[in-house]
C-alpha cells in the first residue's frame, strides 16, 4: 500500500483512490476551507479529481502530498507532506511547498504536528529535497504554530500573487522557509 513513514500513532503513505471518502469528509467541510480561500469540494467527482491530480504528480515529479491515516482505526486522517511547485509564488519557482490539511474530527491532537515532523525529516534526509518553503494564511495560527513547532522560520507577509485555488488575489500570506 505505497507506505512510506510509520511514526508513534501514524503511517503515511501515498495517497490512494480509497481514499475519496476520508478526503471527501475533509474537503467538503467549510471550517477546514476557512484559510483556504473558502471554497470547499462539493461532489465526490472533485474529490476524485484531486486524488488523480496528486497521484499524476508522483509519476511526473516524484512527489506530491501524501496521506496520513490513524494506526488504531486505520481511518484517513488528511494529507501532508510536499509539493513541488512549477508556477511562480512570491517571486518562487521550482521549489517544494511544505502544507497539511486534516479532517476536523481529527485536529487537536498534535497528529499534525506528529505527521509534518514525520514527513519533513523524510523530506530532508530520504529524498534529500533543498528550497523548502510554507505559506498560510496570515491569521491561520495553528498552522503557523504547527510550522514554527517543526522547524520553519517566518521570512516575511506576502500578497498571494499565484494561481488563485486556495487564496484570494493579494490576500496577506505568510512566507516561511525551512532553513537546512
Ligand atoms: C492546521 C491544522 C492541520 C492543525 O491541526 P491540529 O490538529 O490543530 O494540529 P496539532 O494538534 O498538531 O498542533 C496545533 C498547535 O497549534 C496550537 N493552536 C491551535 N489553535 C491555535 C490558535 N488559534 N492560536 C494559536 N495556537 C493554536 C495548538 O495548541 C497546537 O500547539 P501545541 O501542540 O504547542 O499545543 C488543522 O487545523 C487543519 O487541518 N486546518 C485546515 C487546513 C489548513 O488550514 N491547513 C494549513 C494550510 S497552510
Amino acid at each position: 500500500m505505497e507506505q512510506l513513514i510509520e511514526t508513534e500513532r501514524l503511517i503515511i503513505r501515498h495517497l490512494m483512490p480509497t481514499d475519496e471518502k476520508g478526503m471527501f469528509l475533509m474537503d467538503t467541510n467549510a471550517a477546514v476551507h476557512k484559510y483556504l480561500g473558502n471554497h470547499p469540494l462539493k461532489t465526490l467527482e472533485e474529490v476524485r479529481k484531486v486524488i488523480q491530480f496528486v497521484r499524476q504528480q508522483y509519476t511526473d515529479l516524484g512527489i506530491g502530498r501524501w496521506a496520513v491515516l490513524e494506526k488504531e482505526t486505520n481511518e484517513f486522517v488528511g494529507w501532508t507532506g510536499f509539493k513541488y511547485m512549477q508556477d511562480m509564488v512570491n517571486k518562487h519557482v521550482d521549489h517544494y511547498d511544505f502544507g497539511y490539511r486534516l479532517r476536523q474530527e481529527f485536529w487537536g491532537k498534535g497528529y499534525a504536528t506528529e505527521s509534518a515532523l514525520a514527513a519533513l525529516k523524510y523530506g530532508i534526509t530520504t529524498l534529500r529535497l533543498k528550497d523548502i518553503y510554507a505559506m498560510t494564511d496570515i491569521d491561520n495560527l495553528a498552522s503557523r504554530h504547527v510550522l514554527e513547532k517543526i522547524g520553519f522560520t517566518l521570512v516575511e507577509i506576502f500578497k498571494y500573487d499565484a494561481e488563485p485555488t486556495w487564496r484570494e488575489p493579494d490576500a496577506p500570506t505568510t512566507w516561511y522557509e525551512y532553513k537546512q
